[in-house]
């Protein structure tokens, strides 16, 4: 038994920045950036919410899927930009929808947020607690990035993407791992609040996120193969197996380090980033709706999905389409 993608969804803000716009706010260059990490532009919310953004996403996954909201059993929304701290961004995605039988509650493991999400829907059914469940992953990333940082601030997008997961005799997910790497969670953080209460006086936390680049970058390199190899070798399958590589979308020169190590031809590797950039947990639902709505996913596939991000968090997760 295991669980099958039957429905996907996505939803961008309608603000679209291009790297000319970036250039005008700190000193870098368009091909610094292109050349740098494969992104021209990114959608930068005026309005819409982590909230919004997922409920469209799933919306449109539902619709793909021909199921109803009322249908709906586990609702999980990946993000590390909710709009509020409670409630959660799963129960505000499950009274835009209607979706009112699903238990709903969020996920964060920044980056890789999705797949750990994903891998707790297949938990669940598996385990015989639910037949279905909805999954997004969301963030308004715009809101926590220093624009004043050319480090960061080039980087990242906002957006959200779905998948309707149910559960099946064959196919679906055949392996997955992941990790999580609490040491080495300085290198990406930040986007924290305030302490005001009256004991502990004002203290600023970090307001915005703050990455050491070249320590994700290698990380990045270093452990997506690693994890891929492991989840394939989990499922009895190899590199040549596999169909598409959906990863996480961070920089395309991570990507194409990780083809390079895993001895796969990059035409394997889809991606979006050039048009999205980075969007942490919506990448991969992002990119699968892409690839779904272009056709380019035809039942019996072998995909491998693979995220990494802060924490620091990593996964791979090998699956029949
Ligand atoms: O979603 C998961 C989280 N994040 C990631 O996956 C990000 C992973 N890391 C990266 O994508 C890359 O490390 C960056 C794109 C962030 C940076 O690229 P890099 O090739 O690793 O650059 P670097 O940090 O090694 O910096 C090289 C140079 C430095 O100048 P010096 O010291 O050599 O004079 C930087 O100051 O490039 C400079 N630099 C820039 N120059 C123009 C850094 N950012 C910029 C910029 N424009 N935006």
């Amino acid at each position: 038994m295991s669980i099958k993608i039957l429905g996907t969804g996505s939803a961008l803000p309608v603000r679209r920045v291009m790297n000319e716009e970036i250039v005008r706010m700190v000193d870098t260059s368009d091909e610094w950036i292109r050349e740098r990490t494969g992104i021209g532009g990114r959608h930068v919310s005026v309005g819409e919410t982590a909230a919004s953004l997922a409920a469209d996403a799933c919306s449109r996954a539902l619709e793909d899927a021909g199921k109803t909201a009322e249908e709906v059993e586990l609702l999980l929304v990946a993000t590390c930009s909710p709009d509020e701290v409670a409630p959660c961004t799963a129960c505000r995605v499950q009274d835009r929808i209607g979706a009112g039988n699903a238990v709903a509650f969020d996920l964060n493991a920044a980056c890789a947020g999705f797949l750990f999400a994903l891998h707790t829907a297949w938990a669940y059914v598996e385990a015989g607690i639910y037949q279905n469940a909805l999954i997004a992953g969301s963030e308004v990333l715009s809101k926590l990035v220093d624009w004043e940082d050319r480090g960061t601030c080039i980087l990242f997008g906002d957006g959200a993407g779905a998948v309707y997961v149910e559960k099946c005799q064959e196919g679906g997910i055949l392996g997955f791992v992941q990790h999580a790497d609490g040491k080495k969670g300085g290198v990406l953080a930040g986007g924290g609040r305030q302490l005001v209460s009256p004991w502990a006086g004002r203290q600023d936390f970090r307001r915005f996120l703050q990455m050491d680049g070249r320590e994700v970058f290698a990380f990045a390199v270093r452990q997506v193969p690693l994890n891929v190899e492991e989840a394939l070798s989990g499922a009895g399958l190899t590199v040549g197996d596999v169909d598409l590589f959906v990863l996480h979308q961070a920089n395309r020169r991570i990507i194409e380090g990780v083809a390079k190590r895993l001895g796969a031809e990059l035409s394997r590797f889809p991606m979006n980033l050039e048009h999205v950039g980075n969007t942490s947990s919506a990448a991969i639902p992002l990119l699968l709706d892409e690839l779904n709505r272009q056709g380019r996913l035809k039942r019996g596939m072998r995909l491998v999905l693979s995220g990494f991000g802060a924490g620091l968090t990593c996964g791979a997760c090998v699956m029949q389409w």
